[in-house]
């Protein structure tokens, strides 16, 4: 146990701090995300301090300060700030992670002692049930995440007042598709999206299942922040987007046009503005990719595509982050279909979930590539585990071959941006094995990109 501890390299101040946010009411697989280390770590180091007898959170005078470095604290803020938890959630949490009885007010009383007084937003950390909407889909470990859970999530996203839609999926017809492999293509037109995009079915249960006429931050150049600024407007929450200053103006201007606050940085600084809004503004952050509220709204799309197909052979799906595919693979696994082999397809420059998987743990690197909205620094964690679960593999792309994609799709009548193309970039390149005769849904998962983009594509 010590060596596994050894191996992954845990300073004694992430020993502490593991302690200390499950002695908050977190997770293990919580903890594991908010300080980047696998859940066996923190289970590991649990159970080995629960050996030499030092899980027990220490109360009166004699109470030791927690020993937290500044960017620790503000990352632990952040996630707490982004549960919305009445009081008797987190007693009932603190019991079963702490295993003692305890009444709903020295759980507050202990929550504020751990070392996070001085946080303004811990002053209004709970919500009462009134103010909850649906409430949020929280934080469950991976084999809770049930089909009845995203088959509620489906009907949210289908009466949501976003006016999400049940995309068309069509038979590809085309004879300008270089492809010389016999199989049913069917292309889930996702570009034709409400907002340009899937990202509208996450937001559409995120925001469903926050309070109305909250106040909300989020970091996004991309599909997300767009779909995140349509909903605040709907909702009549406030809202702000973080973005790097690189983002192109046009998307600034589209998100300020639906009422929301834009402050572009540079993309170092984007975490800690959005900490610094989380802190000073009691702000609620919504995560772009990393959010079961948001995969399970996702998951909605895997739902419509058995409706058409019942059983299909293959699914192949663009991966950032990896929220969709995750969304995706567990909707069509839950349902059943246990056969269909489920493919993620991300940029060999960003291949976040590709290394993820080898490594056994969420990883980071620098990505770039010309799909930016595949190319997050790192792979989400919930992400992570669903599709250790539920997908087959993780297939590369090159650039060029992306770029290839946007084209031929374009010739075919189709406007896909790159992020979007990257499943069938797969497809056309010949990377999804064994797929002959086979009943292959693809996925165009977004439309964004402007005709001055386009120039940038051949023919
Ligand atoms: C068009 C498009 N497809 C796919 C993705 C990847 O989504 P995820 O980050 O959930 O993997 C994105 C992300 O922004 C996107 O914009």
């Amino acid at each position: 146990m010590a060596k596994e501890l050894k191996r992954e390299g845990l300073s004694e101040e992430k020993k502490g701090l593991i302690l200390a946010l499950l002695a908050e009411g977190h997770s293990e697989r919580r903890v594991a995300s908010i300080l980047n280390i696998s859940k066996t770590a923190v289970h590991k180091n649990k159970i080995k301090q629960q050996t030499l007898g030092t899980t027990k959170p220490q109360t009166g005078r004699g109470r030791k300060r927690l020993s937290v470095d500044q960017d620790d604290r503000q990352l632990i803020r952040m996630s707490l700030n982004n549960r919305r938890m009445t009081s008797s959630d987190l007693q009932k949490e603190w019991e079963m992670t702490a295993g003692i009885k305890c009444t709903a007010r020295t759980v507050r009383n202990r929550l504020l002692g751990a070392g996070l007084k001085s946080c303004k937003a811990r002053k209004k950390p709970f919500i009462n049930e009134k103010e909850r909407a649906r409430p949020s889909m929280g934080d469950v470990p991976v084999n809770a995440i049930s089909l009845d859970l995203l088959r509620d999530a489906r009907e949210t996203v289908r009466t949501s007042p976003l006016g999400v839609i049940n995309t068309p999926m069509i038979p590809w017809c085309q004879t300008t598709l270089p492809l010389n492999i016999p199989c049913n293509i069917h292309i889930k037109l996702e570009n034709m999206q409400r907002t340009g995009s899937f990202k509208i079915r996450g937001v559409a249960n995120q925001f469903a299942r926050r309070p109305k006429g909250g106040n909300f931050v989020t970091m996004s150049a991309g599909n997300y922040g767009k779909s995140f600024a349509y909903a605040t407007k709907h909702y009549g929450s406030k809202g702000k987007v973080v973005m790097p200053e690189t983002a192109p103006e046009s998307r600034s201007t589209l998100i300020q046009s639906f009422g929301c606050e834009v402050e572009r940085v540079p993309t170092s600084c984007l975490i800690n503005v959005v900490n610094r809004c989380v802190e000073e503004n009691d702000m609620t952050f919504l995560h772009s990719y990393d959010d079961l509220d948001l995969i399970a709204g996702h998951a909605s799309l895997g739902f419509e595509i058995l409706e058409l197909m019942p059983q299909p052979d293959v699914v192949v799906v663009c991966c950032g982050g990896g929220g969709l595919l995750a969304g995706v693979a567990a909707a069509i696994k839950l349902s059943g279909c246990v056969k269909t082999r489920i493919y993620g397809v991300e940029p060999e420059g960003a291949c976040t979930m590709y290394k993820s998987l080898i490594e056994k743990k969420p990883v980071g690197m620098d990505s770039e590539s010309i799909a930016s909205g595949l190319a997050p620094p790192t792979a989400g964690t919930l992400p992570y585990e669903l599709c250790q679960s539920y997908v087959e593999e993780i297939v590369l792309v090159s650039d060029e071959e992306i770029k290839s994609a946007v084209s031929t799709l374009y010739r075919a009548g189709l406007l896909v941006e790159p992020s979007g193309c990257a499943a069938f970039a797969a497809i056309a390149n010949n990377r999804i094995p064994d797929i002959a005769g086979r009943n292959v849904v693809v996925i165009l998962s977004g439309g964004n990109i402007g005709k001055d983009e386009l120039t940038n594509f051949a023919d």
